[in-house]
């Protein structure tokens, strides 16, 4: 399907047609100015420019410890409860070999971020799947996850807020996964790319921040999407000090750390102000609003969503993800992603990211409005 949507695409920009792309979600702005200025201090000294070492710098794990009291009220031990990660996907696809043996089960969000299930089939282990209940807020019916499958689930995949559905985690929800965590010995990891991008006056929280969560669960912090760092490479893990070390282990044979200049730069965003992120939110929010209305217009029914890069939205009746999504592309030259993309459960949906710039986001949904409507 996709390789079929990719031939297309390709067909329409050698006719010279102006394609529009809105299936990316990578920050159009670049990074922040304080956190490039804090690299290229960093980046001349040839202090930083030998090895790292895994475990990560002491004042980037002190920086990540500070970013969670400070913005999320959870205590973090900056020597066993926080480490460097080359970005969330390094991190959750090498957790998958630290902690699956083949026989071994992922419980996995259902449309999720694609290195949910591949990380769990290249450890020679197995993704299943929850899907994510629309009528439950795009949370998985944790009820419904077979007991036998709870038996051999090693690690669970979350992430809120949500990629590709928006959706934040509903009140309760993540008492109740510590719960089953705990109750089958399971490993929670969440996923939280996203914790910056909010709107509206919502505040996402840490997973750390539930109860108990730091017994069962480990939380990966990407800096990719809230401070527009996609290309540095920079994550934290944080959380269970035993998973870490686990992980920790695992990566000492796999990569030799993080360049100390992204650390050093990484400190400059978690410790900086929160002006430039603010700002970025009210500039996705606009757009957020944009896409909404033109779509409502078409007649696509779509609630704004309260956090991340992405508008979440059922197909048009009649419609599957993959012939709406080729529709739009046809007609309106202007690609979007086809939920079924990011799951079986995705079926029927699709998503349009908001990382394109002002100008040619209006003129994407100009388009659409047109054609569509
Ligand atoms: C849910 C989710 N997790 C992780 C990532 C990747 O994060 P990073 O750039 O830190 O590898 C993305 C990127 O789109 C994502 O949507």
């Amino acid at each position: 399907m996709f390789a079929e949507l990719e031939r297309r695409i390709d067909q329409k920009l050698k006719a010279g047609i102006d394609v529009i792309t809105l299936a990316i979600g990578d920050p159009d702005h670049g990074t922040y100015g304080h956190i490039v200025e804090a690299m290229q201090g960093a980046v001349a000294d040839p202090a930083f420019q030998r090895y790292p070492n895994n475990r990560g710098r002491d004042d980037f794990c002190a920086a990540v410890s500070a970013f969670y009291r400070g913005r999320f009220g959870v205590d973090v031990d900056p020597d066993t409860e926080a480490m460097p990660a080359l970005g969330a996907k390094e991190c959750i696809y090498h957790l998958s070999f630290a902690f699956l043996d083949p026989g071994d089960l992922a419980l996995a969000a259902d449309p999720g971020y694609p290195v949910y299930t591949s990380g769990p089939a290249l450890a020679g282990s197995e993704a299943v799947l929850m899907p994510l209940a629309p009528e439950l807020g795009f949370v998985p019916d944790l009820d419904a996850i077979p007991s036998e499958t709870l038996e051999r689930a090693r690690l669970a995949f979350i992430n809120y807020p949500n990629n590709p559905t928006g959706a934040v985690a509903p009140d309760g929800f993540f008492d109740r996964v510590v719960e089953l965590a705990r109750e089958h010995q399971i490993l929670v990891v969440h996923d939280n790319s996203y914790s910056e991008t909010t709107y509206d006056g919502y505040v996402a929280p840490s997973f750390l921040a539930t109860p108990g969560a730091k017994d069962v669960a480990v939380e990966v912090l990407s800096l990719s999407k809230g401070f527009n760092m996609t290309g540095w490479r920079c994550a934290a893990i944080v959380g269970n000090a035993d998973a870490l070390r686990a992980y920790w282990r695992l990566k000492t044979n796999v990569d030799s750390g993080m360049f100390q200049a992204v650390q050093l730069a990484a400190v400059a965003a978690l410790s900086g102000p929160r002006d430039p992120i603010d700002e970025m939110n009210r500039i996705y929010a606009r757009r957020r609003d944009l896409v909404v209305t033109a779509l409502r217009e078409i007649g696509v029914a779509v609630e704004p969503p309260l956090a991340t890069i992405y508008i979440w939205a059922p197909v048009p009746a009649g419609h599957t993800s993959a012939s709406f999504a080729e529709l739009v592309l046809e007609e309106a030259a202007v690609v979007i992603s086809p939920g079924s993309m990011y799951g079986p459960s995705g079926e029927g949906f699709f998503r349009i990211s908001l990382t394109t710039p002002d100008e040619r986001l209006t003129e994407a949904v100009e388009r659409m409005r047109a054609h569509l409507a």
